[in-house]
């Protein structure tokens, strides 16, 4: 059993702390989710400028790990348990993993776009959710917000420039 600590930092948040806790295990989950989402398309993508995508990808994919550290270690800070079997994941996720089996470039990043705009209402919800009420998980959400935001406009300008370079090859 693990053992209970009256943490001040809990005690003074004026929010239903097992409630932000299901929030952040359900971020958490779809973090995961995202990591492999990303991981794999890197591997299988094809199509124009696949070494970009594939770079960009690789990069997201250890950015969304970098966010499940920070929301692992929150949940944490929460008296709470980070979610602690992979089964769970798809359970807890809103946000739905899509398996690559289309390795096409437009396919691929129209997955990741749908998943980073999920994300991005993930984080809205829990930096609505916490604000003013507990400043640290709020800046947490915000910060993460930011880089779902910028995830989601990286991909959209991979969009645009094969779209671009598909009409200029007519
Ligand atoms: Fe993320
Ligand atoms: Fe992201």
């Amino acid at each position: 059993m693990k053992e209970e600590i009256n943490k001040k930092g809990v005690s003074i948040l004026s929010l239903d702390v097992q409630k932000l806790i299901d929030m952040l295990n359900a971020a958490l989950s779809e973090e995961w989710l995202a990591y492999y989402q990303y991981w794999i398309g890197a591997q299988l993508v094809e199509g124009p400028m696949r070494a970009e995508v594939e770079a960009e990808l690789l990069q997201h994919a250890t950015e969304e790990l970098g966010h499940a550290d920070l929301v692992a270690k929150r949940i944490i800070e929460l008296n709470g348990t980070p979610v602690l079997n992979p089964l769970e994941w798809s359970k807890l996720a809103r946000c739905k993993y899509e398996a690559p089996e289309d390795p096409y470039v437009e396919t691929i990043l129209a997955q990741n776009i749908r998943g980073e705009r999920c994300a991005i209402q993930r984080y809205q919800e829990i930096a609505a959710y916490t604000d003013k009420a507990d400043y640290v998980t709020h800046k947490l959400a915000v910060q993460i917000l930011g880089d779902e935001v910028e995830h989601e406009k990286d991909l959209d300008d991979f969009v645009v420039d094969i779209s671009l370079l598909k009409k200029a090859l007519k």
